[in-house]
């Protein structure tokens, strides 16, 4: 999917968080957004997502406003750890297969094999650890076969097998000429898998730079 930001600009009340951002990913582009706490990224995930309203022509999909676009079809999203309630009686079960309808088909099998997931299928989601819960976000993600993944700081509380698990997924996805958009504090974990990086600052300028340029 080809995402273009056009002159962005978007603050929760009269003080700015985003101002004046533009840049543009083909499909198949990865990008890893950088910046310190409060900075801004989640913001923009939000805007980007809908989850916030902006005015027309700041963001466009595949060439389409997204003021314009009613259902969000093949986006898959791994919101921020910290951002999810966890109280709710739900098993890991119901979880994947609520967004997903044919049950055990093979990319079913395949997306909750990599991800580890098979053991605990069938537990609730609050006797579970957080890198436990952080890789059911990511198979549901995966489960809507997305054509852009957006994934906020999926690594945070994942340990390192399971790192690599979902090191060796992105790297598959991107191959298949998936847009990815990853906000990372692991800038060694990106290494190799990231084509631009976005810096936010949190005195609302940015830079966007291809991977390898100084
Ligand atoms: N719903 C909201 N209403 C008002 N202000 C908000 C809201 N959500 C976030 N903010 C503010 O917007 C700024 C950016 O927050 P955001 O969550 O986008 O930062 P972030 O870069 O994702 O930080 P982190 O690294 O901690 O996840 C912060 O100053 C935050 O306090
Ligand atoms: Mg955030």
């Amino acid at each position: 999917m080809r995402v273009n930001i056009n002159k962005l600009t978007f603050g929760y009340t009269q003080k700015l968080i985003i101002n004046d951002l533009s840049f543009s990913l083909a499909s198949g582009d990865f990008l890893t957004i950088v910046g310190k706490n409060g900075s801004g990224k989640s913001t923009f995930i939000r805007c980007l997502l809908k989850l916030v309203k902006i005015p027309n022509s700041m963001i466009y999909l595949d060439d389409i406003d997204i003021n314009d676009i009613k259902y969000f079809r093949n986006i898959g999203y791994v919101p921020q750890k910290d951002n999810f309630n966890y109280e709710f009686p739900i098993t890991v079960s119901e979880i994947l297969t609520s967004f997903y309808v044919k049950k055990k088909d093979e990319l079913f099998e395949t997306i909750v094999n990599r991800l580890e997931l098979t053991k605990i299928m069938n537990e609730n989601i609050n006797n579970l650890s957080g890198g436990q819960i952080q890789r059911i976000f990511i198979a549901r993600a995966l489960l809507t076969k997305p054509k852009l993944l957006i994934l906020d700081e999926p690594t945070v509380g994942v340990d390192v097998e399971n790192m690599k698990a979902v090191y060796q997924i992105l790297k598959e996805l991107k191959n298949e000429k998936i847009t990815i958009i990853l906000i990372s504090h692991d800038l060694k974990f990106v290494d190799g898998l990231t084509d631009y990086y976005l810096f936010l600052d949190d005195s609302l300028s940015y830079s966007f730079k291809k991977a390898g340029e100084k």
